[in-house]
């Protein structure tokens, strides 16, 4: 149909059509919130490059927990900081560490949200790789046990879901062998299947505290130039075990969560990451974009390009404005 049989601005004439003809929603049940748990009690340390983040003491996650669960978010993610490093990584298993101590705080005061647990050394290794390092190598089979016993960990202590992050090879049929094997075959995995080597990462690395001493990811992390490669990553994982497939970060790489959802039959999930989250409030402080349309188109895309999930550092602020 052409012009003028066809106009289409008829369907754009007004809210309810345009209400209507909408081909995505985002809805809340998407969101998922990452928090940054610390030690001790009653503190909110302001993330600088994060503008509305914190890294948080046990009692305001909780609180954090509370609120996005009234907002309407069906989950968070946790990321721990903890009091010590070392280059074994002890505190990222330990029965008493951060996340362990946090997540059963949050499954007991706040049962009804899902709880998912990110799953990595970085934050824990005096170095801030994500794997066992000798000899300045990063020895992906010996980081195998750690993460797979950091995963028990998490779940033991009450996680719902865990998530995977550190791209050592072969560590999701890892945990999720561990997992079956002692009771917990009904613990989805989340796998951070296509994670790129990314510039996006920076303010998180202030964030969690995790940024590597020496060297880059570059040996584990994807090369953002790669896109067939991301399928091979997807298949392998899904092979392993994993029940959702992440994308991360999400805005320079829409078209591999558009050609992932073409090609896997499994939820996609997309990271929408704190760089990508600092750069839109930086112009929101600057006062040059309105940042409350941005995110929304932000997340928006995301949807369209074929996300079924979406981490992200607005998710309460986007509940609430879907709640309106
Ligand atoms: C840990 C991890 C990172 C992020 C999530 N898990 C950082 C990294 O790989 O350096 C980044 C999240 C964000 O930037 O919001 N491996």
């Amino acid at each position: 149909m052409l012009f003028p049989d066809y106009r289409g601005r008829r369907l754009r004439a007004n809210k309810n059509f345009r209400r209507m003809i909408q081909e995505t929603k985002l809805s809340r049940d998407d969101l998922i919130l990452p928090l940054f748990a610390i030690e001790g009690k009653a503190k909110k340390r302001p993330i600088e490059s994060m503008p509305g983040h914190f890294q948080l003491s046990c009692d305001h996650i909780v609180t954090a927990a509370k609120e996005a669960s009234d907002a309407g978010i069906p989950a968070i993610i946790l990321f721990g900081i903890p009091d010590k490093k070392d280059p074994l990584a002890t505190r990222a298993y330990a029965a008493d560490s951060i996340v362990q101590k946090t997540v059963q705080a949050v499954k007991e005061k706040v049962p009804d949200i899902c709880v998912i647990t990110d799953v990595c050394l970085c934050g824990y290794m005096d170095h801030g790789h994500c794997g066992f390092v000798e000899n300045g190598i990063i020895d992906n089979d010996a980081s195998l046990d750690l993460l797979a016993k950091t995963a028990l960990s998490h779940v033991k202590a009450g996680a719902d879901m865990v998530a995977p992050s550190d791209m050592m090879d072969g560590r999701v049929g890892e945990i999720r062998q561990t997992l079956d094997e002692e009771g917990f075959s009904h613990i989805p995995v989340m796998s951070y299947a296509v994670k790129y080597s990314s510039a996006f990462y920076g303010p998180f690395r202030q964030a969690a505290e995790s940024a590597p001493q020496f060297g880059d990811r570059k040996t584990y992390q994807m090369d953002p130039a790669n896109a067939i490669e991301a399928i091979r990553e997807a298949t392998m994982d899904i092979e392993e075990g994993a029940d959702i497939i992440m994308v991360k970060p999400a805005l320079s790489y829409l078209d591999i969560i558009y050609r992932l959802k073409q090609e896997i039959d499994l939820p996609i999930a997309a990271y929408n990451v704190s760089g990508e989250y600092a750069i839109m409030k930086a112009g929101e402080i600057m006062g040059w974009v309105n940042a409350k349309e941005l995110i929304m188109e932000t997340l928006l895309s995301i949807k369209r390009a074929g996300a079924d999930l979406i981490l992200t550092y607005s998710a309460v602020d986007v509940a609430r404005e879907l709640n309106n």
